[in-house]
């Protein structure tokens, strides 16, 4: 399996509650004005604790929600959960109003494949969301940190970045969205979207959180124990503030 973290490991259902906390705000901005409402058929790809599938059914809108290991997804009775591997499964030709991926493109080896075919999944006028991180810059995420913080800091960042690209992914893929998107023939607009966070908040628990998850292949890259207790104390402490990495959204609109 491609995928870097794993659903079922202890530390992986406050992970998917962290990504909704720092990042549910910016994709209810983008997806609100998109009019999700009753009557709409959409996806949610890599779905994860389903907080994007639940906000699209909220407006009334039937969700598929696709994981390969979704047991962080509530029921809801517009949310038909799939277990399936996007790299591989069928997504149907003209199904949907609305397809929605973050943070799982970055992820996926095969991601140009699967773009196009999600696009073939949209009906005429159907909208494809996708967000990924930027992740090609740690060095510009921390503003206030001790010398020692900033090194656990990119060490892990460094090993964790290595580690998913020898697994496929790709940590700049965010910044080559919008041409994706476009060479789908979809019609494209992006943003990028970040803010500030200090620690004790989710957008710096993550990083504890995804050290807790990858210590094991964190340490047999060489980061050190003292560097990954510096790291988990410095993200809850309210001293230490930072950026999130970039959050790159692509709204591709089918003609
Ligand atoms: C980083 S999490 C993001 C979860 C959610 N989209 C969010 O942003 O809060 C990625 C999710 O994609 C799922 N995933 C990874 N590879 C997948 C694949 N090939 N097919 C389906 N789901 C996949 C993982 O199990 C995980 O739940």
């Amino acid at each position: 399996m491609h995928y870097l973290f794993d659903n079922a490991t202890a530390e992986a259902a406050r992970q998917v509650w962290l990504l909704a906390a720092i990042l549910d705000g910016h994709t209810r901005d983008v997806l609100r004005p998109l009019g999700p409402k009753p009557g709409w058929t959409c996806l949610d790809l890599g779905a994860g604790a389903g907080s994007v599938a639940r906000f699209l059914a909220g407006r009334g809108a039937r969700v598929d929600a696709v994981d390969t290991d979704p047991r962080h997804l509530a029921e809801h009775e517009l949310i038909t959960v799939r277990t399936a591997d996007v790299t591989t499964t069928d997504l149907g030709t003209g199904r949907y109003d609305l397809i929605h991926a973050r943070l799982l493109f970055m992820h996926l080896p095969n991601r140009d494949e699967v773009l196009a075919r999600a696009a073939a999944a949209l009906k005429p006028g159907g909208r494809l969301v996708i967000t990924d991180w930027d992740c090609t810059r740690p060095q510009d995420m921390l503003l206030t940190a001790p010398a020692p913080v900033i090194d656990a800091f990119l060490a892990m960042q460094t090993a964790m970045i290595e580690a998913g690209e020898a697994r496929g992914m790709e940590a700049g893929w965010a910044r080559r969205l919008p041409d994706a998107v476009h060479g789908t023939g979809l019609r494209v607009t992006a943003v990028v979207h970040n803010r500030h966070w200090t620690g004790g908040e989710p957008g710096m628990q993550l990083h504890g959180c995804n050290s807790r998850q990858l210590e094991t292949p964190l340490l047999a890259a060489g980061v050190t124990g003292r560097q990954l207790s510096v790291l988990r104390a410095a993200m809850e402490d309210p001293s230490v503030t930072g950026y999130s990495y970039p959050a790159h959204t692509a709204v591709g609109v089918r003609d």
